[in-house]
């Protein structure tokens, strides 16, 4: 039988991803999402990928009311939840306004859900859960310890699933948590395209590489690490995208709930991010070397067992694919060939 999601959040970066993916699967995919980071001709590209339109409406998931309607009108049979603001420097600045909106989302989602009697929830978490890891790589049974309100409000989302679930037998969740997102659709027609100066590494090179920036802050070349630059698990966002796939089709089967790591399990500097996206694109990406910024951690990366044994996730793309997929994306900007 055909089966209806709702993606809160799904015109945003991993969004419009992860849709790409569910219509090749046969899942039909009901966008919310406020807008706020997120531009409605995402989608309208997107539809040149899928070749179906998507359904979307303009609702913030903090509007209880507004998502009853709507999943009653769409017969959702289960929930991406996505919907989030995601800045760890804005968190620090603005703790409330994190916790309102995605602890708050979050609540306002599963009471909706309650209420119209949807009861399977894949949520979007993160590998910054994990805080400052004692021992890599991490785990799902590794301590939890956010170290900003951006993080806390992820482990709290966390959490309130956790109780939801506890309360209500029937109700079953998937939490994953993302390590390090990057790259783009193979068709250049969706990707990543913050709003203002971008806080994340690949957008930023992005943008120096096509002349938006003039050069690359690298923060902090005194890690304890092979060439002393930041070490992360970056995962190819069609990987990433594969996984939710992989992750809803496994709770839409009636399995039990289950917490899972995405990343790729081996970890790259940020040095060796910059020479490979000048070598695999042939551009130059200028960079100037940073004090450390505060809260960043040396080196982070995944235990991918559990997504293997649990879902037979296991990613395909690699660091150069990234690159270039990012690139390609970036370069349909410079050339005109996309909006906004
Ligand atoms: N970095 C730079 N220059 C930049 C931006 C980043 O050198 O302009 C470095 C960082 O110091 C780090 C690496 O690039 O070593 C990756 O930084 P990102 O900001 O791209 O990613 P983070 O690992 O800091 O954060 C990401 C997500 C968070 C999430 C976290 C979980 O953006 O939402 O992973 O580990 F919480």
């Amino acid at each position: 039988m055909v089966k209806n999601i709702l993606l809160t959040g799904g015109a945003g970066f991993i969004g419009t991803h992860i849709i790409s993916v569910l219509v090749n699967k046969g899942l039909v995919p009901f966008v919310i999402d406020n807008f706020s980071n997120a531009t409605p001709q995402a989608l309208t590209n997107l539809e040149r990928i899928t070749g179906t339109p998507i359904t979307y409406r303009n609702i913030d998931v903090n509007d209880t009311a507004a998502l009853v309607v709507v999943m009653q009108e769409w017969r959702i049979d289960a929930v991406i939840h996505l919907a989030a603001l995601k800045s760890v420097s804005e968190s620090t600045t603005k703790p409330t306004l994190y916790y309102r909106n995605n602890v708050g989302g979050t609540v306002s989602l599963l009471e909706a859900m309650q209420k119209v009697g949807v009861h399977k929830v894949l949520f979007s978490s993160s590998a910054t859960v994990y805080g400052a890891a004692a021992q890599l790589p991490l785990v799902e049974s590794s301590p939890i310890g956010a170290t900003n309100p951006y993080g806390h409000s992820k482990v709290m989302m966390e959490q309130v699933v956790l109780d939801q679930a506890h309360a209500n037998p029937g109700f079953s969740y998937g939490i994953l948590r993302y390590f390090n997102p990057i790259g783009a659709h193979p068709s250049g027609l969706i990707g990543e395209n913050p709003n203002g100066v971008p806080n994340n590494i690949m957008p930023y090179i992005q943008k120096v590489a096509a002349g938006e920036l003039t050069e690359l802050p690298v923060y902090g070349t005194d890690y304890p690490t092979a060439d002393g630059t930041g070490e992360r698990d970056y995962i190819h966002i069609m990987d990433l995208a594969e996984g939710h796939a992989l992750a809803i089709q496994h709770l839409l089967a009636d399995n039990p709930s289950f917490v899972c790591n995405l990343g790729t399990g081996s970890p790259s500097s940020v040095l060796a991010l910059i020479n490979t996206f000048e070598r695999v694109n042939n551009v130059k990406v200028p960079y100037a070397v940073k004090p450390r910024r505060a809260g960043d951690v040396a080196c982070v990366y995944a235990n991918t067992d559990y997504a293997s044994q649990l879902l037979g996730f296991k990613a395909q793309f690699t660091l150069e694919d990234m690159c270039r997929d990012a690139w390609r994306f970036q370069a349909n900007y410079v050339q005109g060939k996309l909006n906004g």
